[in-house]
């Protein structure tokens, strides 16, 4: 029989919702335990992470799938999160990649690490992007 690994093209069409759940739950296993970025994601949400994993799945079912079942605001959040810097994203992006690697066949870990850095950048954009010097400067 044809493993996922022996198909490439046929990969990500048998990627299901439970994959990702899966994927959620140990990245921020993951996550949680680690040294920098488990401190950050503990005080941002310091109670049930029932929620936020929730939330994540349907983030990475709408990237993955077009599923349409994320409806949220991304760079507003994380310009609320405290502590949050510039040097983590290599941080975060290393471990989602770990997480992707243990789980899936190469072909489909490379679409997901893709796409992660593609919106980790564009993240990193909104958040700490400031034209030097000030733009507009004042009239004087
Ligand atoms: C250093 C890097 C990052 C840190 C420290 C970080 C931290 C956090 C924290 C603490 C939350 C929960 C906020 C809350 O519920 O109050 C959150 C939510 C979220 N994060 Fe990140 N994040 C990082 C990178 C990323 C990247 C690269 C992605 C996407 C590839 C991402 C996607 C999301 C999404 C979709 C949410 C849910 C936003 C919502 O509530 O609608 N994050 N992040």
């Amino acid at each position: 029989m044809m493993t996922i690994a022996t198909k490439p093209g046929a990969a990500i069409e048998r990627l299901s919702e439970d994959d990702i759940a899966r994927l959620v739950d140990d990245f921020y296993a993951k996550i949680r335990a680690d040294a920098e970025l488990g401190q950050i994601f503990m005080h941002a949400v310091p109670g049930d992470w029932g929620p936020h994993l929730a939330t994540m799945r349907n983030f990475w079912s709408s990237v993955m799938f077009t599923s349409g079942r994320y409806k949220g605001n991304p760079v507003a959040v994380h310009g609320q999160v405290v502590g949050i810097e510039m040097k983590l994203f290599d941080r975060w992006l290393a471990l989602f990649d770990e997480s992707c690697r243990e789980l899936f066949v190469p072909d489909i870990a490379d679409v997901f690490y893709s796409k992660a850095v593609r919106i980790a950048e564009s993240l990193k954009l909104a958040l700490f992007y400031r034209p030097d010097p000030p733009w507009p400067r004042s009239a004087s």
